[in-house]
Parts: C-alpha cells; sequence; structure tokens
C-alpha cells in the first residue's frame, strides 16, 4: 500500500524545487529557531502573564514545551523516514490516505495563514511603539482592530503587503540571510536578558499563580496556568518548519531530527529565561501592552536600549512573516499539483518563477485577517489547529509503527508508542484549555474542509485520476 501510494502520489523529495543540497543540522536548527521565535515570546508572554498566568507565565511555556517536544520526535521520526517536502501533509498522505491529508492541508492553512496574520499583529505593536519613540505618532485608530476600538490595524495590514510584493518578485529568504536575521533577534534577547536580569525583584514573582490553574469565566474566556500554556503554545509552532527543508539538506535522515529537536530546546530555555525576567522586572499586571520588552526596558530607565531592541524585534519577526508567507504558499501549491484544490494555485509566472497568483491570494487573505482582528483570537485560533496538527503527526507515526513495521526509521523514537501517545495526550489537554469561542471557530474551519473535500478535492484528485 505504502509503495502503491508513493508510486501514484509520488512525494518528490527533490522534484519541484531543485534547490541544492545545502543545509547543515546548524542551518536546519536556526531556520526552526528563525520561524519560531517570534510574537509568541515578545507579544504573547504580556498577555498570558497579565490575564491568564500571572507570573507563572514560565510554567506554561514549560507544560506547552513539553507539548512542542513530544510532536518535535514524532515529527524527527516522520521526516527521517518519510521524508519529503510537504511536512506533515506529505505525512499524512503516506500513514493515511488522501482525506486525511486533506484535512491536514487545510489545518496547515489555517496554522500558516492565521498565524502570519497574528505575527504581523505583533510586529505592528513593537513598529507602532518604536515609531511614537522616534516621534512620529500614527493616529490611534488606525493602530488597533475593530473590535479594540479602533478600525483598522494599518501596519500589520501593511507589512502583509509589502512581503507579499516581495515575494511575487522572487524574494526569497535564503539560509544565509536566515541566519543573520536570527543573529539579530537572538542579540535583542540577549540586550533584554543582560540590562534586565540585575533588576529582577522577587517581589514580582508573588503571587505567583494569581489566576490558579484553570478556571472558565461567565464571559467564556479560560484563566489560569493551563489556559495561559494553550495561548503561549504559539511560540513554539514554526519549528515545525524545518520539516520542509527536506529537500535542501544535505544529510536529512541525521540532520532533519538534529535540526528539530535542536531548535526546540533551544526555544524552551530562551522562553524560559525571557518570560521568567519579565514578570521578574515588571509587575504582571502592566504586561498587557503590545511591546511588553521594550515597555520594560523603559520602565527601568533604558530608553534607547528600548528602542534598539524594539527594532531587532521588528527585523526579527519579518523572517518569522516570511517563513509563515512563503510556507502558506508551498503548502497550498503542494494541494494543488496533487489536484485538491484549483490547479490555478499551481501556476507558475514564467517571467518570476514564482507562484505570483498564490501569493497574490494570500496577501489579500491574510492582510485582511491581520488588519481586522486582534491578536489574541487570531493565536488561539491558531494554537488549536496546530495542536491538531501535530496530534494528527504524532497518530502517523503509532500508525506507520503498525501498518509498516519494516520501514526504515534512521530516527526511531524509543519505548514505542509511549512517546507519541504521550503527545497526543499533550497537545488534546492544550486544546481543551482553549476557549469555546475558538472551539466553534475550528470546527466551522474543519466542517468547510470536509464539505469543500467531498464537493470539489474527491473528483479532481490526481490519486484518483490515476488509479
Ligand atoms: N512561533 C512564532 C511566533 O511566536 C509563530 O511568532
Amino acid at each position: 500500500m505504502l509503495k502503491q501510494i508513493l508510486r501514484k502520489k509520488p512525494i518528490q523529495p527533490h522534484a519541484h524545487t531543485g534547490l541544492k543540497k545545502c543545509l547543515t543540522a546548524f542551518d536546519l536548527a536556526l531556520l526552526g529557531i528563525g520561524g519560531a521565535i517570534g510574537t509568541g515570546i515578545f507579544v504573547l508572554t504580556g498577555i498570558a502573564a497579565a490575564t491568564q498566568s500571572g507570573p507563572a507565565v514560565v510554567i506554561s511555556f514549560i507544560i506547552a514545551g513539553i507539548a512542542a517536544g513530544f510532536a518535535a520526535l514524532s515529527y524527527a521520526e516522520l521526516s527521517s523516514s518519510v521524508g519529503g517536502s510537504g511536512s506533515a501533509y506529505g505525512y499524512s498522505y503516506i500513514a493515511f490516505g488522501e482525506f486525511t491529508a486533506w484535512m491536514m492541508g487545510w489545518m496547515l492553512l489555517l496554522e500558516y495563514g492565521v498565524g502570519a496574520a497574528a505575527v504581523a499583529n505583533g510586529w505592528a505593536g513593537y513598529f507602532v511603539n518604536t515609531a511614537t519613540n522616534l516621534g512620529f505618532h500614527m493616529p490611534e485608530h488606525l493602530t488597533k482592530a475593530p473590535v479594540l476600538g479602533g478600525s483598522i490595524n494599518l501596519p500589520a495590514f501593511a507589512i502583509i503587503w509589502i512581503l507579499t510584493l516581495l515575494l511575487m518578485v522572487g524574494v526569497k529568504a535564503s539560509a544565509r540571510a536566515n541566519n543573520i536575521m536570527v543573529i539579530i533577534k537572538l542579540s535583542t534577547i540577549v540586550t533584554f536578558i543582560l540590562l534586565s536580569i540585575g533588576h529582577i525583584n522577587t517581589d514580582n514573582w508573588q503571587p505567583f499563580t494569581p489566576f490558579g490553574w484553570f478556571e472558565t469565566l461567565d464571559n467564556g474566556k479560560n484563566i489560569g496556568v493551563l489556559a495561559g500554556a494553550s495561548l503561549v503554545f504559539f511560540a513554539y509552532f514554526g519549528f515545525d518548519a524545518v520539516s520542509t527543508a527536506a529537500e535542501e539538506c544535505k544529510n536529512p535522515q541525521r540532520d532533519l531530527p538534529i535540526g528539530l529537536i535542536a531548535s526546540l530546546l533551544f526555544c524552551t530555555i530562551i522562553y524560559i529565561i525571557v518570560s521568567g525576567t519579565l514578570t521578574g522586572v515588571v509587575p504582571y499586571t502592566e504586561l498587557n501592552t503590545s511591546s511588553p520588552v521594550a515597555y520594560a526596558l523603559t520602565k527601568l530607565g533604558y530608553h534607547w536600549s528600548s528602542t534598539l531592541v524594539a527594532t531587532g524585534v521588528i527585523a526579527g519577526l519579518i523572517t518569522v512573516l516570511l517563513v509563515l508567507l512563503y510556507g502558506l504558499t508551498r503548502i497550498l501549491f503542494a494541494m494543488s499539483r496533487d489536484g485538491l484544490i484549483s490547479p490555478v494555485f499551481s501556476e507558475v509566472n514564467p517571467d518570476r518563477q514564482t507562484p505570483s497568483k498564490i501569493i497574490l491570494m494570500c496577501g489579500i487573505v491574510v492582510s485582511i485577517v491581520a488588519g481586522f482582528i486582534p491578536l489574541g483570537e487570531l493565536a488561539e485560533t491558531v494554537n488549536i489547529g496546530t495542536l491538531a496538527s501535530f496530534i494528527m503527526v504524532c497518530i502517523g507515526v503509532i500508525r506507520l509503527r503498525v501498518t509498516h513495521p519494516n520501514l526504515e526509521r534512521p530516527f526511531k523514537n524509543p519505548f514505542n508508542p509511549l512517546i507519541p501517545i504521550a503527545g497526543v495526550i499533550a497537545c488534546g489537554g492544550l486544546m481543551s484549555f482553549l476557549p469555546a469561542e475558538t472551539w466553534h471557530r475550528f470546527i466551522s474551519w474543519a466542517i468547510v474542509g470536509v464539505v469543500f473535500y467531498f464537493v470539489y478535492s474527491i473528483h479532481h484528485s490526481n490519486l484518483r485520476s490515476s488509479s
């Protein structure tokens, strides 16, 4: 069966880009770190600390990191054995067949598309803050989504358009450029830690869990350390972008697992230090701002450093945005190539050699979402889609061990099937801590996906037409 699917629906690990196999495990780890460190740590830490976890946001990060860790180990096993550049979408094709792969792709669209909109919101917060520090004041109603009392978040809307146009003319972040941007981002974090660690006042860590562990309020919002974990989980997604780079690796079987696990470990350590420091230097009640790291430095009297750090964040978040927007177009491209969505999405502009139409459509949709929906709601919606896709990856590991016990697995999880089962439980637990409204959005999205599949995809799929 596996051979049949591979023959009929080749994953084409190295076919469509013709890229050089030049990435090492180190580059991959930096790619994961480049895709992961962003709005989650620079913005959501503040929101989660002020409204859900209190100083125990550090525990929220650890819990979310453990769930992401189990998923990373499962990703590592599939990326080393199944391979291919389709990431979780490709693995699902092999493990479960077309319908599940379609649903996985559909979830990934939510993850990457809404994720890009959420990061654009985080970017806008730092942009507006820095512009204000430099004496350029934007009218407030142009910096907020309508439900927050504004008319549009113009900077978030605009940054998506700028990057969309860049992607259309064929500018693609190379590994080298990515490495430089990641270094800027990490320097920003190191600067923040060095400047503020000496100012930690342990009184700020009291009470440690002011909102308890978990409670649903009358307005439907969830609070507590576990609810905070389900929000800051956003900080981890993006490391899975490593698995989309399989075709550019020197030694994917060895390097992909190393890249995935190293980037996740690194991020977890950074998140613990940054969130612990942030809540140690500023009372958690003050952190519900759009640029908490810059706010903390300003409050400590480091005005110029605050602007400098904010500028680093602005640059750093652009790499996350590029990874997400590029990933979005790549997933649509793969789904269209398999016949599951219109072939228009896999047309390549012959002059620019970029899939301009998809990029343009992505730009239109993502910019509207970014301009009109606020960050918190976007992040939770992304998380539920990401957690669902991580669960599918874990189940994929379990299923392939049963259906294809002899498949070559250069990276094999020990204690089978303990780790993927732990991944399903941990990610499922985090999903259950998300608010009912997020669940409604998720279920609506899934229903639209199922309907689309049976109305369109099933009749146009290449797998079926070739059988
Ligand atoms: N994990 C990425 C971020 O936090 C998407 O911005």
